[in-house]
């Protein structure tokens, strides 16, 4: 809650997801020159458009931005990202999925790479994605 007389932070729902390759790594990506956190690497995922729900935000955001399909129920639910940007206050849903049709490509021009859970604490991430990392250690790490 906002304090009295301060203005209430815009609201910005933005769902994730962690793709697990058959060797337990996840995908990540690098966020674009000319883009807010550029640089930084994120899970794939995006906005949640007016009418969208957000299963089918990353069914979208996955054939655009990786040229893949994923069947709904292939995306597990995991945890949520909560956190208060100068701007916005994000919320954002992470989920899993482990399987998906296509080899999961650069549509956009962004950077990809594939990480084992454990060095995702090593990668500069923006600060909503850093606090998902131990439960996908807690998930995928054995
Ligand atoms: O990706 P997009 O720029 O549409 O996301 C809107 C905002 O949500 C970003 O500017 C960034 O501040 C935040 N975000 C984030 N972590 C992500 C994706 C977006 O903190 N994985």
């Amino acid at each position: 809650m906002s304090a009295p007389g301060q203005p209430a932070l815009r609201l910005l729902l933005v769902v994730a997801v962690a793709l697990v390759d058959a060797d337990g790594r996840v995908l990540v990506s690098e966020r674009p020159a000319g883009k807010q956190l550029a640089g930084l690497w994120e899970f794939p995922g995006g906005k949640v458009e007016p009418g969208e729900r957000p299963e089918g935000t990353l069914i979208r955001e996955l054939a655009e931005e990786l040229g893949i399909r994923v069947e709904e129920p292939c995306l597990a639910p995991l945890t949520f990202a909560s956190h208060a940007y100068p701007d916005f206050h994000l919320l954002m849903p992470l989920y899993v999925c482990r399987r998906w049709t296509g080899t999961p490509r650069s549509m956009e021009g962004q950077a990809l790479k594939w990480v084992r859970p454990r060095a995702l604490r090593d990668l500069a991430m923006p600060p909503a994605d850093a606090p998902l990392i131990p439960f996908l250690i807690d998930l995928l790490e054995v």
